[in-house]
């Protein structure tokens, strides 16, 4: 492995919209203050964090598979509605191998019910939704507390 060990953070459809985008349950913040805000919390660690947005789920498969290749030790995943239904991610993250981690700025499991099931979840190390940007920062520091594999 020839690349520095970063967390890759996949951000699906939509999200590209944070910001305008109902921010009655979203709130107010852009992505690009997300991702700063990600990419601060992990150099105080000495950690290294690249993000990826696309509305587009082959994109994001292709971005996990290089990312997979290139020394990522740990995902962090909003998939956005593909949550709900993508095997095809979902194939992914289990083929990747990254230890990945699920996550919502929302509580799904309190909106509408095609929201409370996950086709990725059973590949995740675990799911934190309802947080709002806490919810990438918690999936980071857990991240960064793991010992490294290799
Ligand atoms: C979301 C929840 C999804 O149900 C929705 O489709 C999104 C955002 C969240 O972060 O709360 O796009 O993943």
């Amino acid at each position: 492995m020839t690349d520095i060990q970063f967390i890759g953070v996949l951000h699906g459809p939509n999200l590209g919209s944070l910001g305008t985008r109902e921010p009655s349950i979203y709130g107010h913040q852009t992505l690009s203050e997300l991702d700063k805000s990600l990419i601060e919390q992990a150099s105080g660690l000495g950690a290294v964090v690249k993000t990826f947005q696309s509305n587009h789920e082959g994109h994001l498969i292709d971005q996990l598979e290089q990312w997979s290749q290139s020394g990522c030790r740990g995902l962090i995943i909003n998939a956005g509605a593909l949550t709900h239904t993508s095997y095809a991610l979902r194939d992914s993250i289990q083929g990747g191998k990254i230890p990945t981690i699920e996550v919502h700025l929302s509580n799904v499991h309190a909106r509408e019910t095609f929201r409370h099931t996950s086709v990725i979840a059973p590949v995740c190390l675990g799911v934190i939704a309802g947080f709002g940007f806490a919810s990438y920062h918690l999936a980071l520091r857990f991240l960064l507390d793991r010992p490294l594999a290799h």
